[in-house]
């Protein structure tokens, strides 16, 4: 699969064995979605570009490199993608951020979209698309879809867990999206969950059922 970049750091595959505990509570699931985001943007945002500035330390003036954070645009897909959102906000915190209401239906799989705020300018934007979860694929699909339609050319997708299918389904539809993810799991089973996988990810984040 040559859109997949899966990151095998063992601080990733630490923390992802955490996660995947069914033992492990909300409040620790969002944790480790934060910490597991922060870590997967380390690679993610490896060649970003950076420009010069001058400082002064206590000793002398020197040039140093700094980002621009509003070049920046997160893009999590509701529910589960804010977590994300905020791990990465607190390494980049003038990042914009543009939400995608998106849920699957239950019966077909299809994505259903309910809501959309995005930041303007997306042509001028790195776009970095967030989901815990890459399953059938069919809600990468359509957020991707939906930005290129507002303009976006430079989009990348950032997810915890990919299923094989998903990350083909992303592939056949937008083959210049690259996905980085912790892992690249064995297969869909026929409700469309991740197998091993982490279970219903917005549920395990907020609680819910
Ligand atoms: C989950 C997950 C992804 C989607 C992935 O959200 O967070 O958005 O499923 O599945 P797909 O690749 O098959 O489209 P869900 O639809 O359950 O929404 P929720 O978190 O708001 O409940
Ligand atoms: N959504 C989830 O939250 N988990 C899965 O395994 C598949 C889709």
């Amino acid at each position: 699969m040559k859109n997949v970049l899966e990151i095998n750091h063992p601080l990733i595959q630490h923390k992802l064995a955490l996660l995947r505990d069914k033992h492990t509570e909300p409040k620790e699931f969002r944790e480790l979605v934060e910490e597991l985001s922060m870590l997967l943007a380390y690679e993610v945002f490896r060649n970003l570009p950076s420009m010069e500035v001058e400082v002064e330390t206590p000793l002398a003036r020197t040039t140093v490199r700094m980002v621009n954070g509003k070049k920046i645009a997160l893009f999590p897909i509701l529910r589960a993608g804010l977590v994300m959102a905020n791990g990465i906000l607190r390494l980049i915190p003038n990042a914009l951020v543009g939400h995608l209401g998106i849920y699957r239906d239950s019966e077909t799989l299809s994505p259903v979209p309910y809501y959309y705020k995005l930041p303007e300018h997306l042509d001028e934007k790195e776009s970095i698309v967030l989901d815990p979860m890459l399953a059938t694929g069919g809600s990468a699909t359509y957020a991707v879809k939906v930005l290129k339609e507002q303009g976006a050319r430079n989009i990348k997708f950032v997810c915890i867990i990919a299923a094989p299918e998903g990350v083909n389904t992303l592939f056949q539809a937008h083959p210049d999206v690259l996905v980085y993810t912790a892992s690249v799991d064995q297969y869909l089973n026929s409700h469309g969950y991740i197998v091993p996988g982490l279970g219903d990810a917005g549920d395990r984040l907020f609680g819910t059922k």
